[in-house]
């Protein structure tokens, strides 16, 4: 296994970070817009872990905590320039007031910054996005000769920016739900289907092979398989590059992923999980096609097997029906409402009920994991860790994992996953909550911190 870099041999976060999004649309423009605002001191980047998290560092009676973003040492958002393509050529100052997720007046504060990130012309092909008719496309004879414009984009935007590291993160449209086939079988498949323009090859993965080739992280923010398959992990094996997704965990699945390790904590049975949602923005538009609600519907609906586990408890959770409705409602745009109908059981099997509505703003949500993930993949990619980023599944609503793994799902163990990658980077101790050593006299500890100085500390775990 390659090894990776950790402590002070992790490249550190120098020169320009150039972000490349393919899809400039609600997300996308929310999280600019924030962005930019918070550059000037005009607007809180509310939801960052990386601008306003702070981890915990050795035991708690050290009482040592620090700004992730100075632990880690990651990109500062002065440092971060973007572009992007997108099938409508409307600048991101356009894209942000059709939107309609902020207020005029938050976009106007940075307007010229918007307005400076153009779209370049996009890879589409309706038979994978059927509700969208863009015109603002790339014409090329075969795929192969897509992706070679889309390298040439790359370059030209890495030259006009003076980049020093890229990460490209898709923020595009959902793309109908297809799996792999023989031509994401491998690297060399894969290349002589760009050739042959394969049917199979969708938009997404002629970006994502773009990036992969040129060394370039991909994050996969829809829930269709873009690199979950074996010909996009042999290039990022082969390149060392960071790729993660799918789907940014925001809004309903978000609440699920809270609650659910809840009931199965205190083992409570769970007959049924009704959830229903009304959504007016685009993304809305393009899940009321039934072939990319598919790929968002997989998504949804993977998350509470892995935190119920009906295999292991199938006299609580064997049975349960589970349905995802997505509504399209032009009136409510970006201001989705979800309603969530949980069915629970306790003590001698007594029914009960839990009812969810939330009122949430999709986009607000969305746009700080954008930002975290960019800055993570970063550093991933500094510190040489390529392939699949399961430390990242905490934003993710169905996230990649190796192949024999199964995906965890469990908002707090996936919190725990990405703290302790991050201490385990800084060679700080990893942390995994027993606390005992506080009490006890652990033969395995020993020596008990009771009776360690700071200076002695060398256990490898903290379990405070
Ligand atoms: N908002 C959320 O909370 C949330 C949560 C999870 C996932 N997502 C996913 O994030 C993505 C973006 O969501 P949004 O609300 O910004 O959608 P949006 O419709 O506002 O923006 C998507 C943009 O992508 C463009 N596009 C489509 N195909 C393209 C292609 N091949 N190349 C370049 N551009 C292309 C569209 O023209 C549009 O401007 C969607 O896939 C959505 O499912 C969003």
């Amino acid at each position: 296994m390659p090894e990776i870099l950790r402590g002070k041999d992790i490249a550190p976060a120098r020169g320009k970070l150039g972000v490349l999004m393919p899809g400039i649309g609600a997300v996308a423009s929310t999280l600019l817009t924030g962005l930019f605002s918070a550059r000037k001191g005009l607007a809180r980047p509310v939801g960052s872990l990386t601008q306003m998290g702070k981890i915990r560092l050795g035991k708690r009676t050290d009482r040592r905590f620090e700004l992730i973003k100075d632990f880690i040492g990651l990109t500062d958002l002065a440092d971060m320039v973007f572009g992007g393509w997108d099938c409508f050529p409307d600048s991101a100052y356009l894209a942000a007031r059709k939107a309609k997720v902020l207020t005029p007046e938050h976009i106007e504060a940075v307007r010229e910054e918007l307005e400076a990130i153009e779209p370049m012309p996009a890879v589409f092909d309706r038979k994978f996005v059927q509700n969208l008719d863009g015109r603002h496309v790339k014409k090329g004879a075969t795929k192969m000769d897509l992706a070679g414009m889309l390298m040439k984009d790359i370059d030209a935007f890495r030259t006009q920016h003076r980049t020093s590291r890229l990460v490209m993160c898709w923020t595009a449209s959902t793309e109908a739900y297809r799996e792999a086939r023989r031509v994401h079988a491998s690297v060399k498949n894969f290349e002589a289907g760009l050739k042959t323009s394969s049917p199979d090859i969708s938009p997404s993965q002629i970006y994502a092979y773009a990036a992969l080739k040129m060394g370039i992280p991909y994050i996969n923010g829809a829930p269709h398989i873009t690199t979950d398959c074996p010909a996009f992990l042999e290039l990022a094996g082969e390149n060392r590059v960071p790729v993660c997704g799918k789907d940014f965990k925001t809004g309903q699945t978000l609440m699920k992923t809270i609650l659910a390790p809840g009931f199965a904590a205190r083992l409570l049975g769970i007959s049924g999980w009704f959830s229903t949602n009304i959504l007016g923005n685009r993304d809305g538009e393009v899940l009321d096609n039934p072939e990319s609600f598919r790929s968002k519907e997989i998504s949804k609906l993977g998350v509470l097997d892995t935190i119920l586990r009906p295999d292991l408890y199938p006299e609580l959770y064997g049975d349960f029906y589970h349905k995802v409705k997505i509504n399209y409602y032009p009136p409510r745009g970006d201001n989705k409402e979800s309603w969530d109908n949980i069915d629970i059981y306790g003590w001698m099997d007594y029914p009960m009920q839990i009812k969810v509505n939330f009122l949430c703003r999709d986009s607000i949500l969305a746009a700080p994991v954008v930002l975290d993930l960019i800055l993570f993949t970063d550093l991933a990619a500094r510190a040489k860790m390529g392939g699949i980023q399961e430390w990242l599944s905490f934003y993710f609503k169905s996230p990649m994992v190796r192949e024999g793994l199964y995906a965890e799902n469990d908002l707090f163990v996936q919190r725990i996953k990405l703290l302790n990658t991050l201490r385990y980077l800084m060679r700080e101790e990893l942390i995994h909550h027993t606390g005992l050593d506080y009490y006890y006299d652990l033969e395995e500890t020993r020596p008990s911190p009771r009776r360690v100085t700071a200076s002695k500390r060398s256990s490898k775990t903290s379990k405070g």
